[in-house]
């Protein structure tokens, strides 16, 4: 018997110890559960970690993927220090980003494809401003041909050039609050107003500037003169000649300026003038050749262009002279008077002019059918006498 209970003890014991051992497995593995457990909970309190991985907000995330973002993003305490001490609040404004034109279209992720996982990869820029100039290119996915009409841009070369705060498409159009700028004029004079102040308040004070911002919709702005994302540098012999096309565009147009009362044939007058009629002899020149006749801009002014008869205008007649001393130093006070303007003479104005242009109009086919009558005679004659 006790033979045959032996081998019942010996499994009764084996029993017991294998018991013994799972206990002391499944409090192993507890514990060490509740230890990963508090150092994970430890590590949540320094560092928030991703909260896609609650169930909870998996349903949210479903709902609006933006969310998973939000939930450290809307954090108003969260910020980052750059290398060189430049600090960026990372706080997300989702309602502004929801009224911008990407709101409905875009989800975070769709520009921020590094930043799907947390801890995100790590940023290799030094300051806010290179930070900036890394992120931008995330336009480039959806807006390529914009983006490649950049590349061409004075903007763009001057940022090659080293010049770090040339523009690039966050600076005019936000990150975030993206609008669309063509539906306001006066907006798009403001953005370029960020880096062009000096430019813009001159602008603001002239007879187009002061009429765009009541809104009038003829006058030029920034980018009509100048482009928008392949905006090329103003002040080569190539801009400087085709800005006379820049102005005729609007000035040479009957209809519109008979709105405003305002000849429309100063461009025509222009060029029958001797600086117009130079400045089309540099038409025919290489692009390198500097044309140093008198241009619209000249005498106007370019972004400070007044009324004609605002005693601020540079070509009002108290001021006239030293405009035409900007290129004719030893002008005369009464040199201008030796110049017709845009006037076509006629018999008031340049009364002179007027009659022995009107004496050649008569004179010179006159003299030429008499030509003509005289060889025609002369031949008559031979023929006659022959
Ligand atoms: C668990 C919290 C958390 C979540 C979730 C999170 N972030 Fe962040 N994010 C941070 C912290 C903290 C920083 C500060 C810098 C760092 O630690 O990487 C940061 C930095 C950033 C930055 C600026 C620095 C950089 O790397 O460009 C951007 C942009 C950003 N997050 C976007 C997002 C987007 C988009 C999402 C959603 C897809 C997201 N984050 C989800 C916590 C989070
Ligand atoms: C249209 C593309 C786009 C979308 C959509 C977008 N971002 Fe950004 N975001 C950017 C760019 C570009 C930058 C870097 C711009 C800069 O600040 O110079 C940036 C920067 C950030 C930063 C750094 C702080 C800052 O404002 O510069 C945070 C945080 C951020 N984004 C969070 C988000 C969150 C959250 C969402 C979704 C609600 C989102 N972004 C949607 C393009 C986008
Ligand atoms: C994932 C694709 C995507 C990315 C990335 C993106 N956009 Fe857009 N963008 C769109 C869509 C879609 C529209 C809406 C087009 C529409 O409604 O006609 C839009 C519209 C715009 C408009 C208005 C267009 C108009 O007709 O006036 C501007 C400006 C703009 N985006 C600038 C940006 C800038 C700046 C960035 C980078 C910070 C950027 N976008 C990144 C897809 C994108
Ligand atoms: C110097 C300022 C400036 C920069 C830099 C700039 N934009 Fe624009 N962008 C504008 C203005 C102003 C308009 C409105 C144009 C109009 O009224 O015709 C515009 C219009 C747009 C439009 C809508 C009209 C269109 O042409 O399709 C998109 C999209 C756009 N920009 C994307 C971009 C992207 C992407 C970048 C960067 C690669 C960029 N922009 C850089 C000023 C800028
Ligand atoms: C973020 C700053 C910034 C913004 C915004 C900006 N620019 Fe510029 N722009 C620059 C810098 C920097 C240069 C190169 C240095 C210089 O010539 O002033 C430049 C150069 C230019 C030039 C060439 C100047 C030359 O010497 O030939 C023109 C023209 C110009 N910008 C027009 C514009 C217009 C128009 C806008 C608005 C649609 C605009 N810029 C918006 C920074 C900016
Ligand atoms: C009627 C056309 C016209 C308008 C509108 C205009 N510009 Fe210009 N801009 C020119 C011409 C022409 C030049 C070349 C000037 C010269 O030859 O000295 C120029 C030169 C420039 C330059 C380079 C030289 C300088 O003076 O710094 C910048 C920058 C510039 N413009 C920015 C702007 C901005 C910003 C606006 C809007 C606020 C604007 N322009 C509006 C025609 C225009
Ligand atoms: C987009 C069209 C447009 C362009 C381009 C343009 N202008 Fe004008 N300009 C106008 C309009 C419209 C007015 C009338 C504004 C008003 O009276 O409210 C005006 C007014 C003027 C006036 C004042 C005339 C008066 O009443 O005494 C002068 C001078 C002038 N422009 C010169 C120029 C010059 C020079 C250029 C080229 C550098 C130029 N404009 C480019 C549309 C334009
Ligand atoms: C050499 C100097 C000079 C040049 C170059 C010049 N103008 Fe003028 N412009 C004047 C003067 C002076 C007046 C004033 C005439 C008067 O009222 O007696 C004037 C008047 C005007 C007026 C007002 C006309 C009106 O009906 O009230 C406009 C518009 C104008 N110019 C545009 C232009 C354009 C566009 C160009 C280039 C194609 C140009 N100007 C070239 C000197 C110049
Ligand atoms: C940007 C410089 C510039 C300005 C400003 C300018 N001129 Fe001239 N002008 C010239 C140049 C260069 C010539 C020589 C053109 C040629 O004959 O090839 C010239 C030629 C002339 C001539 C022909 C006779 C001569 O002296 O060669 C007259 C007259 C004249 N300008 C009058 C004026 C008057 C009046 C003004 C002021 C309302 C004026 N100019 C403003 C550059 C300018």
């Amino acid at each position: 018997m006790s033979e045959r209970q032996e081998p019942r003890m010996v499994l009764a014991c084996g029993r017991t110890a294998r018991l013994l051992l799972a206990l002391v497995v499944c409090s192993a593995f507890a514990a060490a559960l509740v230890l990963v457990g508090a150092k994970r909970g430890l590590a949540l309190r320094d560092q928030p970690a991703p909260a896609l991985d609650s169930s909870a907000q998996l349903a949210d995330a479903r709902v609006d993927p933006n969310l998973a973002c939000l939930d450290c993003h809307r954090d108003p305490s969260l910020s980052m220090t750059f290398p060189n001490g430049d600090v960026l609040p990372l706080t997300s404004d989702i309602q502004a980003f929801r009224q911008s034109v990407h709101g409905d279209r875009l989800d975070c992720i769709d520009c921020h494809q590094r930043h799907r996982e947390y801890p995100h990869p790590a940023l290799e820029v030094r300051s806010r401003r290179d930070y900036a100039r890394a992120e931008y290119e995330a336009c480039k996915r959806c807006h390529f041909e914009n983006y490649t009409r950049t590349l061409d841009s004075m903007h763009f070369d001057a940022m090659a050039e080293g010049d770090a705060d040339a523009a690039i498409c966050t600076d005019c159009h936000t990150a975030h609050e993206v609008t669309r700028l063509e539906d306001s004029p006066i907006k798009i004079a403001e953005t370029c107003s960020h880096c062009h102040d000096d430019v813009y308040q001159s602008y603001a004070q002239s007879v187009h500037g002061s009429a765009l911002r009541e809104e009038n919709p003829d006058v030029p702005q920034c980018i009509d003169c100048h482009g928008v994302h392949d905006i090329a540098s103003a002040t080569t012999a190539t801009f400087r000649r085709a800005s006379v096309d820049l102005c005729a565009e609007c000035h040479a147009d009957k209809k519109l300026m008979d709105k405003y009362d305002i000849s429309s044939r100063v461009l025509k007058t222009y060029l029958d003038d001797f600086h117009g009629k130079t400045v089309g002899f540099y038409q025919k020149q290489t692009a390198e050749v500097w044309p140093d006749v008198a241009v619209c801009s000249d005498c106007h002014g370019v972004h400070d262009i007044k009324a004609v008869d605002d005693p601020e205008s540079s070509v009002v007649k108290e001021n006239l002279v030293t405009t035409c001393r900007g290129c004719h130093p030893d002008a005369a006070s009464n040199f201008p008077s030796a110049w017709l303007s845009h006037y076509e003479p006629d018999i008031n104005k340049a009364s002179l002019v007027y009659l022995i242009k009107q004496y050649y109009l008569v004179l010179i086919p006159v003299m030429v059918a008499g030509l003509v009558l005289n060889i025609v005679l002369d031949l008559w004659r031979l023929a006659r006498n022959r």
